[in-house]
């Protein structure tokens, strides 16, 4: 480990616990007791100091409480409520294994349902939810997933082919080219650069504008106008009706496709697919479920590669261990699947989940009332001693023989809300790690860890990864 892979925001606040995983009481208790327990401490900050000083610094303030109040307390956010945020592994299965009726997810209220509307598969609850659900797992599956490989390879390789040599240049926009054009070609069967004027060629624009609009510092205004409303509005919602004009002109050429039976895209999976009783997806639920994945699915990847090479260029030995597996032969998917469950570890895309419980819920030594919002903080999990000694470090060699734990590495939330594009993320990254590592020679453009910036419910660096190339191979 070398002096330039510590010391970053998330590396310097330090703090945390020590020693082994304690076993913590957690789950249901009778509808009308809290047991005597008593709730989990408050930040003792006002509520507008606290909902700032989340979004500008999660990370110091997530560390600092836990370090000041325990790795159970209660915080202010955006909304009226207090959140109770934990970080033990026990309180994690509780809530993932927790039946929907007991502890609903919070993804009912993401910031994406005024643009995906309440009944997706992200943000329904509920039986509705698992319908749902239902329909999309087919397409996700490993198997299902395989047959994406060639073409995530294909996408990667011209992508790598076009970077300059010598200048410094952020990762994450180049790495979302990649996750897009994959997006565009799993979900809706659109492969390479559409020709202009066809409705896939104003899709493909429309989202990218969608997207680094939700980037922008403003999308967090646009975010709080927001909260709580089930449809768009303002500039959003004159983007969204443009937008929609040419996903269901796709899903309307798609329906009347000779080879629809053949086509192995989400959409024309989808547009095939039946519910238990036989019915068949409307054009509105079609458009809603795209659109969830095209907006969980390709950011998120994007930025989860460019933190770990973000890591990468600055950790030597890590960087070198990867080239030279991948460049040998040697024991490369070890060493790439270690990478990236590390990196995810150490940056994990989504920092907070949540799910909220309908009963009284007991966490540890203490208890919270039905009606509470209950986050699971990933970073703090995955940053606690007792699970990963030196946690701070970036080391995929902690990951060689060991498999990540359920409830502790937890990156892709859990239980039925697992991420369903879990198995699509991780194909993608190892594919693009493997090429890069194969190919390029990489460095930081300048040694000092980039800090996390917050965007919607996402965590990403910074200055997008910034990085030189200084060789290539071809
Ligand atoms: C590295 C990339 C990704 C990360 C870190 C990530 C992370 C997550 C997390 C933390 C959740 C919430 C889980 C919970 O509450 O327990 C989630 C849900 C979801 N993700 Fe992902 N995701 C990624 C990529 C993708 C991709 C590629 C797709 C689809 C193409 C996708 C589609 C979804 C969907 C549909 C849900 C909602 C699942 C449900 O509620 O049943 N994600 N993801």
């Amino acid at each position: 480990m070398t002096p330039s892979a510590t010391g970053s925001d998330v590396s310097s606040v330090g703090g945390g616990l020590t020693g082994e995983a304690a076993a913590s009481p957690a789950g249901p208790l009778e509808p009308t007791a809290l047991n005597g327990l008593p709730t989990p401490p408050r930040i003792p900050l006002p509520r507008l100091a606290q909902s700032l000083r989340f979004n500008q610094r999660q990370i110091e303030f997530v560390f600092r409480a836990r370090r000041e109040l325990g790795e159970v307390f209660q915080m202010h956010g955006a909304t009226e409520d207090a959140v109770v945020v934990t970080s033990h592994p026990d309180h994690v299965r509780s809530l993932f294994t927790a039946s929907p009726e007991q502890a609903p997810s919070l993804t009912g209220e993401s910031p994406l349902r005024p643009i995906v509307g309440p009944d997706s598969v992200l943000t329904a609850v509920g039986p509705r939810h698992m319908r749902q659900r239902k329909l999309l797992l087919p397409p996700f599956h490993g198997e299902a997933i395989e047959a994406y490989t060639q073409m995530i390879f294909a996408a990667t390789e011209r992508e790598l082919d076009s970077w300059p040599l010598g200048k410094p240049f952020a990762l994450a926009p180049r790495m979302q080219a990649i996750t897009l054009d994959v997006i565009m070609a799993g979900i809706f069967g659109i492969e390479g650069k559409p020709r202009r004027g066809t409705p896939e060629h104003g899709l493909r624009q429309l989202i990218r504008r969608l997207v680094a609009a939700s980037t922008r510092p403003e999308a967090q205004i646009t975010e709080l106008l927001h909260i709580g409303r089930d449809e768009a509005i303002g500039p959003m919602k004159a983007g969204l009706a443009l937008l929609d004009r040419q996903v269901f002109a796709v899903i309307e050429g798609r329906r009347r496709a000779r080879d629809l039976d053949e086509r192995r895209d989400v959409l024309s999976l989808l547009l095939q697919a039946r519910t238990e009783e036989g019915e068949a997806l409307s054009d509105k639920e079609l458009r809603d479920e795209l659109l969830v994945l095209v907006l969980a699915g390709h950011e998120t990847t994007a930025n989860s590669l460019a933190w770990a090479w973000e890591r990468l260029v600055r950790a030597p030995d890590a960087h070198e261990a990867l080239r030279d597996a991948v460049r040998s032969g040697t024991r490369a998917e070890e060493r790439i699947e270690a990478t990236i469950v590390e990196a995810m570890r150490s940056r994990p895309v989504i920092p907070l989940i949540g799910r909220r419980v309908t009963v009284p819920w007991r966490l540890g030594d203490y208890a919270v009332p039905a009606g509470t919002a209950i986050t699971m903080s990933i970073l703090l999990v995955h940053h606690r001693e007792d699970l990963y000694p030196q946690p701070f470090e970036f080391r995929p060699e902690r990951w060689i023989g060991r498999k990540p734990g359920t409830y502790e590495w937890i990156p892709f939330g859990g239980g039925i809300r697992r991420c369903l594009g879990a198995a699509l993320a991780m194909a993608e990254q190892r594919v693009v790690l493997e090429a890069m590592a194969r190919r390029l020679d990489l460095e930081a453009d300048d040694p000092a860890p980039e800090r996390a910036l917050h965007r919607n419910v996402t965590m990403i660096p910074a200055r997008g990864g910034r990085v030189v190339l200084r060789s290539r191979r071809d």
